[in-house]
């Protein structure tokens, strides 16, 4: 089998998807690899890294394309990539197709079979997406600091507080994997935080960190009370393969104040704060109802070197899996096929 690593083309993304010691596995396996020129490089592996293990390294990002059996890469096609897709081969990437319905229709239209990580079930969990949810909620709390400073357009708060200074309020919707990460960093700075969930055992283990989070459900009036005397509000729920659910609407983000900052790491499901749109990493905040908005959907790719690592080493098994001909007979990976050779596979996805 051919496997592809095409260098990752969205706006500052610098992941990649298998690093060189994921390859030499797959070489040793009996694959032939092609990895795409520099894909490595913003994660600290350099070509010759890749070369030294026996994989090829290809020039033309189209002609990777048009080689590779099976393409596996981090964020979902971008630009012309899903032009250079084609009946018969495998995708293995994020996808994110709930809150893109344009990129349904090019991937159907290309023939092509994808799966996508964020829809990988196993064992009750989403291995694949998990690290990189811890990440982006680590990074939700570290950001979101920063654009609370006044240079940053922020209300001029330092998260943390001081002796005879109140520390910020945070609110963070959802307690999964990004939202108790964010949890965790913004109680170990000190902030006091409240976070919600339909989940009482998540609110029970947020709760056991410690006296400054409060954890509560989801009804409307104690969101709205929350997210009125927030500083920082934290969007971190998924329902899977769905677009998100909007918990906050535009009147209740105005009422957090000028200055306030939302970051809502579920842009990438649609968003669960209505004023949030996706941006990039090249201009990555926008002002809404004066408080400053951070909405981009690759945050671990500012950290590709930490990233790449924790997202090869969750995506490999799964890799070597599905580069076997009799790949479907894995429940799991069956179950991730969101389109299938022109049809719309995943359920979740028949209302896009
Ligand atoms: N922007 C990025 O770069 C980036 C990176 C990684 C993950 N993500 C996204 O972050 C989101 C969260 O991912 P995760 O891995 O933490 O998911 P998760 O499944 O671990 O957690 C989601 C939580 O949301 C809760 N939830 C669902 N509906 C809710 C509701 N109506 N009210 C309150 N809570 C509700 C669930 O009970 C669950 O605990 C996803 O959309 C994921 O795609 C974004």
């Amino acid at each position: 089998m051919r496997i592809g690593i095409p260098k990752e083309i969205k706006p500052l993304e610098g992941r990649v998807a298998l690093i060189p010691e994921a390859c030499g596995d797959l070489v040793r396996d009996g694959h032939e690899v092609l990895v795409g020129r520099g894909a490595g490089v913003a994660s600290g592996f350099p070509d010759g890294a890749y070369a030294a293990i026996g994989a090829r390294l290809v020039e033309q990002p189209q002609a990777l394309y048009a080689e590779a059996d099976l393409v596996v890469k981090v964020k979902e096609p971008w630009g012309e990539e899903p032009d250079w897709l084609r009946p018969g081969q495998r995708l293995f990437s994020f996808l994110h197709l709930a809150a893109d319905p344009e990129l349904v229709v090019r991937l159907l239209t290309s023939g092509v079979t994808a799966l996508a990580f964020e829809t990988l079930e196993h064992r009750g969990g989403l291995p694949i997406l998990a690290p990189m949810s811890e990440i982006a909620g680590r990074l939700a709390v570290q950001i979101g600091a920063r654009l609370l400073h006044a240079p940053e357009g922020g209300k001029g708060l330092l998260l943390g507080g001081l002796a005879a200074a109140e520390p910020g309020a945070v609110v963070v919707l959802g307690a999964g994997h990004a939202g108790a990460a964010a949890v965790r960093l913004a109680a170990a700075m000190g902030a006091r935080i409240t976070v919600f969930d339909l989940d009482p055992d998540k609110l029970r283990r947020m709760d056991e960190i410690g006296p400054q989070v409060t954890s509560l459900y989801p009804f409307r009036d104690s969101l709205e009370r929350a997210v009125g005397a927030a500083d920082l509000l934290i969007g971190a729920v998924l329902v899977p393969g769905a677009r998100a659910p909007r918990l906050i609407s535009r009147p209740q983000v105005a009422a957090m104040g000028a200055g306030s900052v939302v970051v809502d790491i579920a842009v990438d499901q649609g968003g669960c704060i209505e004023t949030t749109r996706p941006t990039t990493y090249a201009a990555p905040t926008f002002l809404a109802e004066g408080v400053v908005h951070f909405g981009v959907t690759n945050m671990p790719g500012a950290v590709p070197r930490t990233a790449s690592r924790a997202l090869c080493a969750s995506l490999f098994p799964w890799v070597r899996r599905l580069a076997r001909a009799d790949w479907q007979a894995e429940p799991a990976l069956a179950g991730a096929v969101n389109v299938e050779q022109g049809r719309l596979v995943l359920p979740a996805l028949r209302s896009v």
